[in-house]
């Protein structure tokens, strides 16, 4: 059950307009974060994947509560909710799918991909489904571009994309068909997920395979001939 405040020793702070989700289980959560960093403020980054797990997004209740916990003012906590493009101001629906359109992955068919879903699901970039299923973005490079074009459901990789896996994919997410990484878990919601990136392990980490073909390729090779890294101590050092 929300609470309209939260409380330390010192003071009392207002965090919810009324339709936050953030009760004080979610607070006791910020602490925990927050008491697992020498300096508290390193927590920021999972405190704000800890909102959006509650919230949906990034509220201004959710930046009033970690700027309170950390002593931080609301204005820095935005500062950084701002900056990286893992943090949503709008609300992000159940999944959350991206699609990679940076140079590689666009030449190999992202960009097609990108114009697939978004006439396939109705949307435009950063827009969710009206059933609230799907949230599309656009990404920019993912650091898979062996395994161009790439696509994430919930930060999880999907590879060798083209326009019909990327609408399958989509259609299996929005009928409630298990739906697995190739070289990741099994996708739960994007709420979940971000609990997740917060630092509350689900328990399935250790799921499906975690390097695939393309990323193993040089490993293979320089077994197969017998290669191996120089020794980096026989380096003549400069000067
Ligand atoms: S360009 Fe798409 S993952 Fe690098």
């Amino acid at each position: 059950m929300a609470e309209n405040h939260t409380t330390n020793s010192e003071t009392t702070v207002p965090y919810s307009t009324g339709d936050s989700k953030i009760t004080d289980t979610t607070v006791a959560e910020l602490r925990e974060i927050a008491a697992r960093y020498p300096e508290a403020r390193s927590a920021l980054l999972p405190m704000l994947h800890l909102v959006q797990s509650v919230e949906g997004r990034i509220t201004p209740e959710g930046i009033e509560v970690c700027a309170e916990l950390l002593g931080q003012t609301g204005a820095e906590v935005s500062a950084v909710a701002t900056f990286y493009t893992m943090y949503k101001r709008r609300p992000v629906g159940e999944y959350h799918v991206g699609v990679c359109t940076n140079t590689l992955c666009a030449v190999m068919g992202g960009d097609l991909i990108f114009d697939r879903l978004k006439q396939h699901l109705d949307v435009g970039n950063d827009e969710t489904t009206e059933d609230g299923k799907i949230t599309l973005e656009h990404l920019e490079c993912n650091a898979a571009c062996d395994y161009a074009p790439v696509m994430m459901v919930n930060w999880e990789f999907f590879d060798d994309m083209t326009p019909e896996s990327a609408t399958q994919l989509v259609d299996d997410l929005r009928d409630g068909t298990e739906v697995k990484s190739p070289r990741g878990a099994t996708i739960c919601t994007w709420r979940e997920a971000e609990r997740v990136l917060a630092g509350f392990p689900d328990g399935r980490a250790d799921e499906g395979p975690t390097g695939g073909k393309a990323t193993l390729a040089g490993l293979r090779l320089a077994r197969e001939r017998n290669w191996s890294a120089p020794d980096s101590s026989a380096t003549p050092k400069e000067g």
